[in-house]
């Protein structure tokens, strides 16, 4: 009866002992399997938190220059929600198509050279007939393939053709001659690799972000600066970090479309490209009055579709510079609106007894080369660059005002409109007042 009992008891061990093993092994199981969902969902709730952060960041710190939903602000800086940053190659399909085909073109042209050399050293009737035959075939091929070759590179105008506004933005196709003076569409689908960047994406925005890009001063209006505290920024490197990952959320991946592209309203830039062709041209200077005379002297005449592609940064001054007015002043986002320029000159500026004397054409070089000596009522001071007069040329500063000019109506113009007419009656004022000079 013990002995019963004891083997009972030992068998009811055994069988608890058991029990709870596999309790506890389910149980670890549990939540070993548990512990990975728990903590990706945790790091993903960690890098939303992280994402929204950084989208708060970014609207106080970013969107002036980089527009609200980061598509960039023509003449001011670039974008960063864009398939170009992304490296998105919307020709990727085509290219892969036509080096395809090539290839493939390639290959049959070895193989017709083979069976030329074959025939040369001498063959069978019945080899010289199968060799003509299979010459009908790659003939055949061939011509096919030129006729895909021939569609693809179409397909390929018609994309550059839907891509023209953002070409326009600063999409970068651009047309290039070779040395042979034969010229080539060059495409860079990538900004990375446009500014020979070779490591990642992220790597690429932090560096941005913690050094800033001082030099970009030279041609942009304001430059991209520092913005870790290290480097004298006013953000933290974990807030840097939000940031990054708040702009890098914008990937689209492979799902990059057109109207994506067609969003952006500037593209980066290549420092140091375009520009004026190497001619040697000075720089206009702060001197109101020498400039004045010497537009009159030198008859200078204005081009205001020049004018306007400086003014807008579709084209570099002619020292190379991008001068980005369009970005404060279009539509009077940060400075007085450009379309109303010259009317509120000849209305209201003139009026001010600050200004006696002057002309519209004195009151833009002034503006321009010397922004600070007058500050439009109503505007901040300090916001225009002072420094125009080191980034343009005469011709520069004169297609920028018949630029302006062009707006209005008025019949009060600018003697640098070209109309082979000698200098208006207002200008008589400037050789008064610059016959100082
Ligand atoms: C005062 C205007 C201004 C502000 C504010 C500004 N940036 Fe920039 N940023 C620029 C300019 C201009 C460039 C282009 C520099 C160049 O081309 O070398 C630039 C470039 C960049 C680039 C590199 C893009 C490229 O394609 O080369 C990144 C990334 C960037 N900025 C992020 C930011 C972030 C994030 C903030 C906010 C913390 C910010 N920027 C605030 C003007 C600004
Ligand atoms: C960073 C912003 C910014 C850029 C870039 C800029 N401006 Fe301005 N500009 C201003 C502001 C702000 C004012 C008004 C305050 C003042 O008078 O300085 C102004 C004033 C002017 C005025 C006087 C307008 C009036 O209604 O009386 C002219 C003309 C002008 N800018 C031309 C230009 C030209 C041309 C360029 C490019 C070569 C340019 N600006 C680039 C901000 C800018």
């Amino acid at each position: 009866m013990l002995q019963r009992m004891l083997i009972d008891k030992i068998e009811n061990r055994i069988l608890v002992g058991i029990v709870a093993f596999v309790g506890v092994m389910i149980l670890v199981g549990w939540v070993a399997i548990n512990e990975g969902a728990r903590m990706s969902s945790f790091e993903r709730q960690f890098e939303a938190r992280s994402i929204e952060r950084g989208a708060e960041l970014f609207a106080a710190n970013c969107s002036t220059c980089h527009g609200a939903e980061g598509l960039g602000i023509n003449g001011r800086a670039p974008a960063l929600n864009s398939p170009h940053l992304f490296g998105y190659d919307y020709f990727a399909e085509i290219n892969n198509e036509i080096d395809r085909l090539q290839e493939r073109d390639a290959e049959l042209e070895a193989e017709l050279g083979a069976m030329m050399d074959e025939i040369r050293a001498g063959v069978s009737d019945e080899r010289r007939a199968e060799i003509l035959e299979r010459q009908t075939e790659i003939s055949e091929e061939r011509d096919s393939i030129a006729t895909q070759l021939a569609d693809l590179e179409t397909q390929k105008q018609d994309l550059i053709v839907a891509l023209q506004p953002a070409i326009d933005n600063g999409y970068p196709i651009t047309t290039q001659l070779t040395a042979d003076g034969e010229s080539v569409t060059v495409i860079q689908p990538s900004r990375l690799a446009q500014l020979g960047w070779s490591n990642t994406l992220e790597s690429f925005i932090l560096t941005t972000l913690i050094h800033g890009r001082p030099t970009s001063i030279g041609y942009w209006p304001q430059p991209m600066v520092a913005w870790e505290q290290t480097a004298g920024g006013p953000l933290r490197r974990d807030q840097i970090q939000d940031i990054a990952n708040y702009i890098l959320n914008w990937d689209k991946g492979n799902d990059w479309t057109l109207e994506d592209a067609l969003r952006v309203q500037q593209y980066g830039i290549v420092p140091g490209l375009g520009g004026g062709g190497g001619e040697q041209v000075p720089p206009v200077g702060v001197d109101v009055d020498a400039i004045l005379q010497r537009l009159e002297e030198q008859n200078i005449v204005g081009d205001p579709v020049r004018g306007g592609q400086i003014y807008t940064n579709a084209a570099t001054s002619q020292l190379g510079r991008r001068l980005g007015c369009s970005g404060c002043h279009m539509g009077g986002v940060a400075a007085p609106n450009t379309e109303e320029t010259w009317d509120a000159i000849l209305n209201e500026r003139l009026n001010d007894p600050a200004l006696a004397g002057y002309t519209p054409e004195r009151y833009l070089v002034e503006s321009i080369v010397q922004p600070g000596n007058y500050i439009v009522p109503g505007w901040p001071a300090g916001q225009m660059p002072a420094n125009f007069g080191e980034q343009i040329s005469l011709q520069d500063i004169a297609d920028i005002i018949v630029y302006l000019r062009s707006y209005s109506d008025s019949e009060v113009g600018s003697w640098l409109e070209g109309t082979g007419e000698a200098a208006p009656a207002d200008n008589t004022e400037n050789s008064e007042e610059s016959s100082g000079e």
